[in-house]
């Protein structure tokens, strides 16, 4: 099993302050499933995002990941995890502006300290810029692309490590509708080729691409189920399957 969770909680404390976000979240995601999280606003998707990612601790609860409690790892093994393991794909592309597209997509490379051949790291920016289409714009400056290309662009960078597990916090949410569907068309064909996709989104449109919904409610799932009649995006048109 890729990720196993069992009663996560999340509660955050401000200054006394304290917000339960989570509360006794359990499920189990394999290698290859394509999970949408869906929800009001409020209801822990995002916080959920960050536990799965390691970006930040539950205060209660289990998470195994690839078989291994997570539990008693350092803050340097979840560091570790985060770039290896893990490929980062937000809402508002988090991009380093006045930068080039090749350097985006390199940056997560020059955290490996194996310190791979320029060649290897070379190779590994084209083939992510190519499996989202966009080798021609390389040696552009990430804001000199339309938000679409810039979503593709974040997509790559979260590709080149090869990760496990690649975690979507509504990757449409700033995109219009087209854009949005070739989005979800990059990532249904990232997840066909066997990358494990858990992406999350509050339309329900948006989330018929995915094989599986986990539905959340006030910090807990309300709903888990298989879709039914997925939403395959297939050029500009789509099909029910
Ligand atoms: N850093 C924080 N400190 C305090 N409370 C927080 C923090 N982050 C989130 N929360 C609270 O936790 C709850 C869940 O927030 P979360 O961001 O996970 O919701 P969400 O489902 O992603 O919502 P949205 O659809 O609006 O993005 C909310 O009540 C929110 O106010
Ligand atoms: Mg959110």
């Amino acid at each position: 099993m890729l990720i196993s969770v069992k009663n996560l909680c999340k509660e955050y404390d401000n200054e006394g302050i304290v917000t339960r976000a989570l509360c006794g979240v359990t499920f189990d995601i394999a290698d290859g499933e394509f999970v949408s999280i869906m929800g009001p606003s409020g209801s822990g998707k995002s916080t959920l995002m960050q536990l799965l990612g390691f970006l930040d601790r539950p205060t209660d609860g289990e998470y195994f990941f690839q078989g291994k409690d997570t539990k008693n790892f350092s803050d340097d093994d979840l560091a570790f995890l985060r770039n290896q393991k893990i490929g980062f794909v937000f809402q508002s592309f988090n991009l380093l502006p006045r930068t080039t597209v090749f350097e985006n997509v390199e940056l997560p490379l020059l955290y490996d300290e194996r310190k791979e051949s320029r060649g290897l790291l070379n190779r590994k920016v084209h083939d992510a810029l190519r499996s989202v289409n966009l080798e021609n714009r390389i040696s552009n400056f990430s804001n000199q692309l339309s938000g679409g290309e810039q979503q593709r662009v974040a997509i790559a960078r979260a590709l080149v490590n090869d990760p496990a597990l690649i975690l979507a916090d509504e990757p449409t949410g700033n995109l219009d509708s087209k854009n949005g569907l070739q989005i979800m068309r990059i990532l249904q064909r990232l997840n066909n080729d066997g990358h494990t996709i858990v992406m999350v989104t509050h339309e329900t449109y948006t989330s018929e691409h995915a094989k599986r919904i986990i539905q959340m409610l006030d910090g807990k799932v309300e709903n888990d189920y298989l879709v039914k009649k997925r939403r395959i995006a297939d050029g500009e048109e789509e099909l029910l399957k």
